[in-house]
């Protein structure tokens, strides 16, 4: 007996993306009124200027179905043409059902393979990988990977230290496959986790998120940049050959620490690196993908750019990439 499998393709590539954010502007004035906090010191220790918060109708299901649908009209693709749905989120109000069987359902398509995957603010970069590689082998064709987060759900708007950071908001990339090596544009993930570590980020028994920033902060600019190095080096290039660097849009100085490691290690000075976080706030698994497709809006990143993407939070987990932006 041979147990008979798909036969491999060359690789994965990005087809199309999109985004969501709901409507509600939360200025920094606005969370003055509620705790002790003020525009300078957000802007100068964050970088965020403003964020959004969903209303009672947006949900981690709503607004991935949104940004989901979007990348797919992005993409060409029509929801009937998916063979699986992974939704990246860590913010569902319960465990049970998960988010990715009721979000392909809402796109339009059933019967096809649908999980959600948390590792937090990783999230989406676990979703590229794990979508890349059931391409590669043969498992699915097109897979849609979306990161959506309702974080406001989950913050004690009491606490200064989380309030004054974290948003709401969806992403969401259309993965196909790459019929020659020339095509191939998802490279190799890189991922891991520091378990021994998984009390700096937790929900607590008020069910409100609680971090210890400066720990966080600490291994956050001196961890990531060499797993983001690993990341180029898997996909066979160097740090020039990147033209747009994605981190988690964690804290602006976080972004500007990796972008540094990085400029050090050989990447250009024209390196485009994404500020997302400025009007976007910490969203977890949904900035990376939305700050490609603000990029992508303001002209910053265009079709063939090549990418590295670079994921880390609770857990905590990390993850990267190198993609070419469709
Ligand atoms: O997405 C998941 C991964 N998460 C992260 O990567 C977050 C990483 N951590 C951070 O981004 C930063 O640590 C925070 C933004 C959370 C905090 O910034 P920080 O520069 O590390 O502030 P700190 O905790 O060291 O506090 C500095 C000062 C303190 O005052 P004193 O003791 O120096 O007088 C705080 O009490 O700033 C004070 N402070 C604030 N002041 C105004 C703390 N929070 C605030 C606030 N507004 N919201």
């Amino acid at each position: 007996m041979k147990i008979q499998l798909t036969p491999p393709v060359a690789g994965a590539r990005i087809l199309g993306l999109g985004s969501m954010q709901p409507d509600t502007v939360i200025t920094n004035h606005d969370l003055e009124k509620r705790v002790e906090t003020n525009d300078a010191w957000i802007q100068s220790r964050v970088g965020i200027i403003e964020r959004r918060f969903g209303s009672a109708e947006d949900s981690v299901v709503s607004m991935g179905v949104d940004a989901g649908s979007k990348a797919l009209a992005d993409a060409g693709v029509s929801p009937t043409d998916l063979d699986a749905v992974i939704v990246a989120t860590c913010t569902m109000s319960k465990p049970i059902p998960n988010a990715a069987a009721q979000t392909a359902d809402r796109i339009g398509v059933n019967g096809i393979g649908a999980f959600d995957v948390n590792t937090a603010c990783a999230g989406f970069c676990y979703g590229v990988g794990m979508a890349g590689d059931m391409i590669r082998s043969g498992t699915a064709r097109h897979v849609l990977v979306i990161g959506s987060e309702k974080l406001s759900d989950w913050l004690d708007m009491d606490d200064r230290s989380t309030c004054i950071i974290f948003a709401d908001g969806a992403g969401a990339a259309v993965i196909g496959p790459a019929t020659t090596e020339d095509e191939v544009g998802v490279g190799p993930v890189v991922w891991g986790a520091a378990g021994d570590l998984v009390s700096t980020i937790h929900i607590d028994e008020t069910d409100a998120l609680r971090q210890e920033g400066q720990a966080v902060f600490r291994w956050a600019t001196t961890k990531i940049a060499p797993v983001a190095l690993r990341a180029v080096e898997a996909a066979g290039l160097t740090p020039a050959d990147i033209d747009v660097l994605v981190p988690h849009q964690a804290n602006l100085r976080i972004v500007e620490a990796i972008a540094k490691r990085l400029r050090q290690a050989g990447a250009r000075d024209d390196l485009r690196v994404a500020d997302d976080i400025q009007y976007s706030g910490n969203t977890s698994s949904a900035s990376i993908p939305m700050a490609i497709d603000h990029m992508r809006g303001a002209g910053r990143a265009r079709s063939g750019d090549v990418a590295l993407l670079i994921g880390f939070g609770a857990g905590l987990s990390y993850a990267g990439q190198v993609v070419v932006l469709p």
